[in-house]
């Protein structure tokens, strides 16, 4: 019988993991071979799985998880090669997973794996989503400096004072959910930053919590990738998911990068009048084509990062029809503008103020739904 087939029947006889433990990784080729044996152990006593999702790191962690595999057959590896991250990671590693109950662990040894166990006692229990946590009874936290502590105690009562009702830990990379809750909401999941448990919670207002407290260990081997990035990330998608259904953080990036614009056109049309010696009726024009052509690769790189469109005839495109909504803007703001001011007589400035804001909802929302969509 050839090898390929004697494998696939030894897997089909696995029997269905109870639970799925995730394992994202980036440079912990020397965590790794002391953390697998560990999950194994704590889980000896049921079916489980343990997923390595590497972001094909250059220290040959793939590798090394590959040879792990021969020792532990209920080990998978996945090698990622496009869109890094902690989060997509996870995302990509629950897509394939096939656990009742989905788990993430840091591989850095930081998080207890002996608790894992009473995790599943809490699903079995009617948890919907169980959470280790370094706050909660029996949890803490060795040899962090009073600087990280501080950071991360700020980051959490901002968490809980925008989202009432947070678990004690709401930042924790430690935590499982049940893969049926999980499938339900994971079209809603936006894979940003580190918090991915933060953005889980938020989807699941109904979903019973439950925490097993842990303390969290120093890190031996590697190094940390939790940066300034991250945390500024981290508070962005802390508004997101607060007042994101009110007023999106990217209509906010979109209007400072107006505001930039407002700036760039002035600018011009000063430096044109005072080097060039041309006239208001020529100079505006270059100033405002100048500003247009500013604010698009702006908000192309900056505002609509996630989608941004990349090519130089895709963005002559881009161009072309940005051009084309902000003049309709530009018509909106001087409509409302002239007729609050001469039917209403609101004064002009207020009256301006409101064309302004129309304007800029208008070249907003058309411009996120026609240039920079999904
Ligand atoms: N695949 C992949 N891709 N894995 C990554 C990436 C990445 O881009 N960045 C980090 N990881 C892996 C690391 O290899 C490690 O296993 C885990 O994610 C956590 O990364 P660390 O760099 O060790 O993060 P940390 O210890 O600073 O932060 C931890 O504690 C925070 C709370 O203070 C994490 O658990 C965070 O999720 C948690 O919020
Ligand atoms: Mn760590």
């Amino acid at each position: 019988m050839p090898s390929a087939v004697k494998k696939s029947n030894a897997n089909s006889k696995r029997a269905q993991p109870i639970i799925s433990v995730v394992v994202p990784t980036y440079n912990e080729a020397q965590n790794l071979p002391i953390l697998i044996p560990r999950i194994a152990s704590a889980l000896a006593k049921m079916p489980h799985e343990i997923i390595v999702a590497d972001d094909n790191s250059p220290d040959g962690t793939f590798t090394v998880a590959k040879n792990l595999e021969k020792k532990f057959p209920q080990v998978k590896s996945i090698l990622r090669t496009h869109n890094r991250g902690l989060s997509p990671s996870v995302l990509d590693a629950f897509a394939v997973a096939t656990g009742e109950y989905l788990a993430v662990i840091d591989a850095d040894l930081q998080h207890d794996e002996k608790i894992l166990p009473r995790f599943v006692d809490k699903f079995v229990a009617g948890s919907d989503i169980v959470i280790g946590s370094r706050k909660a009874e029996g949890g803490g936290i060795e040899g962090w400096s009073a600087l990280r502590r501080f950071v991360s105690w700020t980051a959490t009562q901002m968490a809980r004072i925008l989202l009432p009702g947070l678990p004690s830990d709401p930042m924790s990379g430690f935590f499982a959910i049940r893969a049926k809750l999980y499938y339900a909401i994971a079209p809603q999941i936006n894979p940003r930053g580190f918090k991915i448990l933060l953005e889980i919670i938020a989807h699941t207002p109904k979903a019973k919590i439950a925490e097993v407290g842990y303390v969290f260990r120093p890190r031996t081997h590697g190094e940390s990738k939790l940066s300034g990035s991250v945390i500024l990330s981290y508070l962005m998608a802390l508004y997101d998911l607060r007042f994101g259904k009110i007023l999106p953080i990217k209509y906010i990036k979109f209007s400072l990068v107006g505001l930039l614009g407002l700036v760039v056109n002035q600018s011009v049309l000063f430096l044109l009048k005072r080097f060039a010696h041309l006239t208001n009726e020529i100079a505006l024009v270059p100033a405002i084509e100048v500003a247009i052509i500013f604010n698009y690769f702006l908000n192309n790189l900056f505002t609509f990062r996630e989608t941004r469109i990349r090519g130089f005839i895709a963005n002559l495109k881009g161009l072309v029809l940005f051009q084309v909504i902000c003049l309709f803007g530009a018509y909106i703001n001087y409509a409302t503008a002239l007729h609050l001011s001469g039917f209403l007589h609101v004064n002009i400035y207020a009256a301006n103020f409101l064309g302004i804001l129309l304007a800029s909802f208008w070249n907003y929302f058309i411009n996120s739904q026609v240039i920079w969509h999904r």
